[in-house]
Formats: C-alpha cells, structure tokens, sequence
C-alpha cells in the first residue's frame, strides 16, 4: 500500500515534518509512506491552473497514484497554515486528484487542543465538491503538548501516543481496503 503525506508546516524543526517522518519510519514495514515537497509549490493562480508548474504536476500525480493520504499538520489562528490551504487549492482544480482519496489527519501543536480547530475546519476544506476527499470517519488524532512527546533527535517517545497512532493508522488501512472492495 502506498500512501502520500503532506505537511502543513515547512519550518526547519517542524514538530509536524518530525511526527510525519516518524511514521513513515514506524510503519514502513505495513505500509509505503512518501512524505510530499508541498513548500515547493507556487501560490494558486487560476490563470497557470491548466499549464501548472511541473512540481504541481508532480506533486498531482503522486498523489493520484496513492492509496490513500496523509496529511499531517499543526493549527495557525485557528485554522489550517496557508501553506497547505495552497497546496490543496491545486489539488481540487483541473484533474481533481483528491476526489475520494481516502485521507487521515494528523495535527500536532505546542497548545493543550491539539489543532481540534484547524482539523474541524480542514475536514470541511476536503468535503467541498473539488476537493470531495474521504475523510477517516470516527478517529481523530490530536497531539497536544506536541513539544514534550518528541526527543531531540526527532523520534516521538510518548508511548500512548504511539499507541494511539498504531491503532488509527490500522483503521485507516483497513478502511482503505473496504473502501476499494
Ligand atoms: C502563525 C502561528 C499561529 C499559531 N496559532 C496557533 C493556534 O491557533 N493554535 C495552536 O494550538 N497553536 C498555534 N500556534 C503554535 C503552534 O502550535 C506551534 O508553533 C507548533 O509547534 C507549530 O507546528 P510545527 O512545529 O510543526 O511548525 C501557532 C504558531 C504560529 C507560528
């Protein structure tokens, strides 16, 4: 199973790219995890949306050929980083390679709510018609505290946590292969 992940923040010592990278080492004997370049990708502009720079096109392709995606994120002022609103702005025009991609969201923040805000709204973002994802139903994953749950090399030692992510990331792929029944 191969699965695309993109990262709503492109900070060096992003905690977000450290939990994304973290899976995709933890799971990489179930499942293919290929962690997307989104910071390459220019601001949306609806007059390039049919002759889009290459990395857009690049980016849309792999995503096309997934599985299923990941998207891993933290919370700006209550919402989701403009960074991946842009990001997903591309991916719902012309070929609209998010239409029932089956999605799991991941959301780590220094504050108590774990982004609960910014996924709420990024859930509705992936139901609108261009984008019309398939969002996980019934599994949330909030990491609050984010700061105290990875060490310094960039591993994430918080072992409930982790549990918690062997659980969802179990249902996701079930859930992918009933989906493609
Ligand atoms: C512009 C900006 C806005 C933020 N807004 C929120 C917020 O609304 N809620 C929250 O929990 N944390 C907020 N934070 C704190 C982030 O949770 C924290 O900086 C986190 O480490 C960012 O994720 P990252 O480490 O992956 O870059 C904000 C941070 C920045 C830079």
């Amino acid at each position: 199973m191969k699965i695309v992940a993109i990262v709503g923040s492109i900070r060096e010592d992003s905690y977000n790219k450290k939990l994304a990278s973290f899976m995709k080492e933890h799971f990489k004997n179930r499942v293919e995890i290929a962690i997307l370049p989104i910071e390459e990708i220019p601001m949306y502009n609806q007059d390039n949306e049919l002759m889009p720079p290459d990395i857009v096109k690049d980016i849309k392709s792999k995503i096309a050929a997934s599985d299923g995606m990941l998207i891993v994120t933290p919370e700006y002022n209550h919402s989701i980083p403009g960074v991946l609103k842009n990001a997903i702005d591309w991916f719902s025009r012309v070929d609209k390679v998010m239409h029932n991609k089956p999605v799991m969201i991941v959301g780590g923040s220094g504050g108590a709510l774990g982004t609960v805000r910014a996924q709420m709204q990024l859930r509705q973002i992936l139901n609108a018609p261009g984008v019309s994802a398939l969002t996980l139903p019934g599994n949330e994953v909030f990491i609050g505290s984010v700061h105290e749950k990875i060490d310094e090399s960039g591993d994430l030692i918080h072992e409930p946590t982790i549990e918690f992510l062997d659980t969802v990331m179990e249902k996701f792929m079930d859930w992918i292969q009933n989906n493609n029944k």
